[in-house]
């Protein structure tokens, strides 16, 4: 080999070399992580913060995308797109599995079953908890966190005071037996619909009124759409967390255990920020002057109490009178007489 050839071959291998880090450099694993509400709002903020320790504790081998506001898919067609495997990451709530035949879900929908926060962190950080992501597996999901966003408050163009005022009312629910029980209990028509599709659907007086949280009323402006608003506190929203399971379990260790860590911060986070972000919602839609809030009186509570609390006994053959039994163990639950 000639003195001019053994050159070319070193200046080869050299620039080989000098490109081995970006050619050879791993791609990033991409997680898609979708959810159906806006950015502001305890779960969009929760999403955001674990992408952020997702990044920079796996120092950029995971890249998580957010994908908000259902810009990719809605309510029912997100859970199918995750068993797919067309998104790796989604945060549901709780209502949305029972379509999905895990209807033990559809306990935490039950009307006035959690006095307060503590009482639903109780049973999802507890065995009950535990006992319901095991049942997610046989559909190829894993449950990592639970994400809690408090207290369902009740709208309409009516006031809704007393449980008369709600009789004939065309009530807007997620797809949820338990919901559809609840609304029914009330002498509503319930009429489950894509919570993308709630604001077109108050606004065009397809359906009357809704359930939901403050964070929702503000950031998904229902409040400019519905009239009357009452601070019932009669049900309780939360999100689960979800990846793909094969996904998930195809991740390689180091990364997964990381991604673990960045998601119990995140939950940790989602968890503290949930009641004041609602309070500060709720502070704003006052503030807006668009719509009147009403706090309940104790008798009106009680008489809704009264309508809604054959709901539980109705929904057993549903839920699980186990499951049922569970959360009102964990919680020190006792029925009003
Ligand atoms: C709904 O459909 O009302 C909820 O799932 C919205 C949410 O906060 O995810």
């Amino acid at each position: 080999m000639g003195h001019f050839t053994t050159r070319r071959i070193a200046l080869a291998a050299a620039a080989l070399i000098s490109l081995a880090p970006a050619a050879f450099a791993q791609a990033p694993i991409v997680i898609k992580f979708s959810h159906v509400v806006a950015p502001d709002t305890p779960k969009g903020k929760g999403a955001e913060r674990f992408k952020q320790l997702a990044e920079e504790r796996t120092k950029g081998r995971v890249k998580v995308e957010l994908y908000p506001n259902s810009q990719l898919y809605k309510d029912k067609e997100e859970l199918e797109a995750l068993q797919l495997g067309s998104v790796q990451m989604l945060a549901p709530s709780l209502a949305k599995f029972g379509p999905l035949g895990v209807k033990e879900y559809e306990v935490f929908d039950l009307p006035f079953i959690f006095k307060n926060d503590a009482a639903f962190r109780a049973v999802t950080e507890g065995p009950v908890g535990a006992d319901l992501f095991k049942k997610l597996e046989p559909k190829g999901i894993k449950g990592l966190a639970y994400w809690d966003n408090g207290f369902h408050i009740m709208s309409s163009n009516k006031p809704l005071h007393h449980v008369a005022d709600f009789k004939g009312q065309k009530m807007r629910i997620q797809s949820s037996k338990v919901l559809d029980a609840q609304m029914r209990a009330l002498g509503a028509i319930p009429q489950v619909m894509a919570f993308s599709e709630l604001y077109q659907a108050l606004q065009s007086g397809v359906v009357d009124g809704t359930e939901g949280v403050p964070s929702n009323f503000w950031t998904q402006k229902i409040f400019e759409v519905q009239k009357n608003i009452t601070l019932s506190n009669h049900g309780h929203l939360a999100y689960a967390v979800i990846v793909n399971k094969k996904f998930w379990d195809g991740l390689p260790a180091d990364i997964r255990a990381t991604l673990e860590g960045a998601m119990k911060d995140a939950t940790t986070y989602a968890n503290a920020i949930a009641a004041t972000e609602n309070t500060t919602a709720l502070e704003k839609i006052k503030a807006s002057g668009k719509t009147t809030l009403y706090t309940p009186t104790e008798a009106e509570i009680n008489e809704w109490k009264k309508a809604l609390m054959p709901v539980h006994k109705d929904m057993e053959s549903r839920v699980g009178k186990a499951t049922i039994d569970a959360v009102y163990k964990a919680t020190g639950f006792a029925a009003p007489k």
